[in-house]
């Protein structure tokens, strides 16, 4: 981070910035972003006032990623397939409040170089927010310093069918031949096609699931959990997710300090 930008931040904030190895920073953050209704009741407010604080904390954690340094790619969960089970008038809100961020901050991300884009069904959402995305996608497609990616009418499992229709049909109409299909092959039919790998993916407010979310891109991922609802989370609990990450050791399969190999090359007793 440069320094100019570093004071901006609170000096807890700072002081946890310098302890960061930027040798081994999680390139691809995701955050199922959980907990705004509890925040909200908790307060005797409507589920809908969490939902707006929930979106100051993602502009601070976008903001903060964005001036941190090492992180190329985050990816917000913000509605998934199985939300349209909650009230109309929960879903009607959440979808304003799209509409909203989107005309207020699109101007913002382009100034700052931030590639918008989403993962999920999205033609399958109101017309008047397909259009904000478009537009905001558009406006946004230069730009190379940073990706947003917005998990919108996202299952995990959607996505995976929707990679293997789209395999059948390049089989069957030609287009693919089976020889040439393998997991890379496979993978660039997800919706994460264009994304770096999954580093690191946080959930906040304590469930102990995934809900749905990104099932083949946590293969090998590291997982965080923390109490803190999302409208609470800022980038110094942020910052304690990425140390706790930077302690961690990757081993993929594989042992210690040795470089990754694949294949069965790699030593399979015979
Ligand atoms: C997450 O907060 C935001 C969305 C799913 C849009 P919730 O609305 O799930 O909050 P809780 O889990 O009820 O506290
Ligand atoms: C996951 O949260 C989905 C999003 C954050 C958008 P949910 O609140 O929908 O998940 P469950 O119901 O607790 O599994
Ligand atoms: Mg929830």
């Amino acid at each position: 981070m440069t320094l100019a930008r570093l004071h901006d931040w609170p000096a807890l904030v700072q002081k946890k910035v310098q302890a960061l190895d930027p040798r081994r920073m999680p390139r691809h953050i995701a955050f199922i972003m959980d907990g705004n209704g509890r925040w909200a009741r908790m307060r005797h407010r409507r589920r809908l006032m969490g939902h707006r604080e929930g979106i100051k904390t993602a502009k601070s954690i976008i903001r903060f990623c964005h001036d941190v340094g090492g992180i190329d790619c985050i990816t917000l969960f913000a509605f998934s397939t199985e939300n349209w089970k909650r009230p109309k008038l929960e879903i009607a809100g959440l979808m304003m409040l799209l509409k909203y961020f989107l005309r207020r901050e699109t101007a913002e991300m382009v100034e700052n170089d931030i590639r918008f884009r989403t993962i999920g069904r999205i033609d399958e959402f109101p017309g008047f927010v397909q259009r904000e995305l478009h537009r905001t996608m558009e406006a946004t497609a230069n730009c190379k310093s940073f990706t947003l990616n917005i998990a919108l009418n996202y299952g995990a499992r959607r996505e995976i069918l929707d990679a293997a229709l789209e395999l059948h049909r390049r089989l069957a109409e030609g287009e693919a031949r089976r020889e040439q299909v393998d997991q890379e092959y496979f993978e660039k039919l997800l919706y994460t096609a264009d994304l770096p790998p999954l580093d690191l993916l946080i959930r906040t407010s304590g469930e102990l699931r995934v809900s749905n979310f990104m099932l083949w891109q946590i293969a090998y991922a590291e997982l965080y959990v923390t109490p803190v609802l999302w409208p609470d989370f800022g980038p110094s609990e942020l910052l304690d997710a990425i140390l706790d990450y930077q302690n961690r050791d990757r081993r993929f399969g594989g042992l210690s300090g040795r470089p990754h190999v694949q294949g069965p090359e790699s030593g399979i007793p015979g």
